[in-house]
């Protein structure tokens, strides 16, 4: 089964961004994913903002991108584009670490204003990055995610578009796998 790493770009430790990253990697989870979550936050300030490549926290980083087969890239909106948080850590991966990787990205957000920032903003980037396939990917507004008993709660509007776009991103990640194993790693016949 194919491993999924999920990436939150938010500074913040309460973060939206991060709650409907684990909802998305809940349903990816049971699909049968191998799925694992990287928070920017949590990697050391000095070695992101010190441009430090060989930092061992972020060649560990680094590492787990390139074993995952899928991606889903989170970001809260900041002054209608991508976290800077997200940014410092995508500046220090290869400039191809998304070579041949499905990628879902995802953005949260306080106002309508700014739905289009994951495609006028961040899917450059990702695409700049050498991704395989980037999935059709959602923005959803702060006020839709909140916290209830049992966990995440999604607006069932917001609910309704973000099952929609993991859907994608699990068949874009079949195919993935199916096209390997008939033409192996390095695009030749099994
Ligand atoms: C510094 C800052 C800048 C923001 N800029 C925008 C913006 O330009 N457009 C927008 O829709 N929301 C903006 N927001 C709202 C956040 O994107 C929104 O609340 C988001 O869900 C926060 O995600 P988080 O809880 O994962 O950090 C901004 C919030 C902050 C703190």
């Amino acid at each position: 089964m194919p491993t999924v790493l999920t990436v939150s770009g938010s500074p913040s430790a309460t973060s939206r961004t991060g709650r409907l990253l684990g909802h998305v990697g809940r349903r990816l989870a049971a699909h049968g994913h191998e799925v694992s979550h990287l928070d920017v936050r949590d990697l050391p300030a000095d070695a992101l903002l010190g441009a430090d490549f060989g930092h061992p926290a972020i060649v560990e980083a680094t590492a787990r991108f390139a074993q995952a087969d899928g991606i889903v890239i989170g970001t809260p909106v900041y002054k209608a584009a991508y976290s800077g948080l997200l940014k410092t850590l995508l500046d220090l991966l290869p400039q191809y670490a998304l070579t041949g990787k499905t990628v879902l990205p995802l953005a949260t957000g306080g106002s309508t204003a700014h739905v289009l920032a994951i495609d006028y903003a961040l899917r450059p980037v990702l695409t700049s990055m050498g991704a395989d396939h980037i999935v059709p990917g959602w923005f959803t507004l702060d006020k839709d995610i909140t916290t209830g008993p049992e966990g995440t709660v999604l607006a069932a509007g917001a609910a309704g578009a973000v099952e929609q776009v993991t859907d994608a991103f699990l068949t874009s990640l079949a195919g993935r796998a199916s096209r390997l194993a008939t033409s192996g790693p390095h695009g030749r016949a099994a």
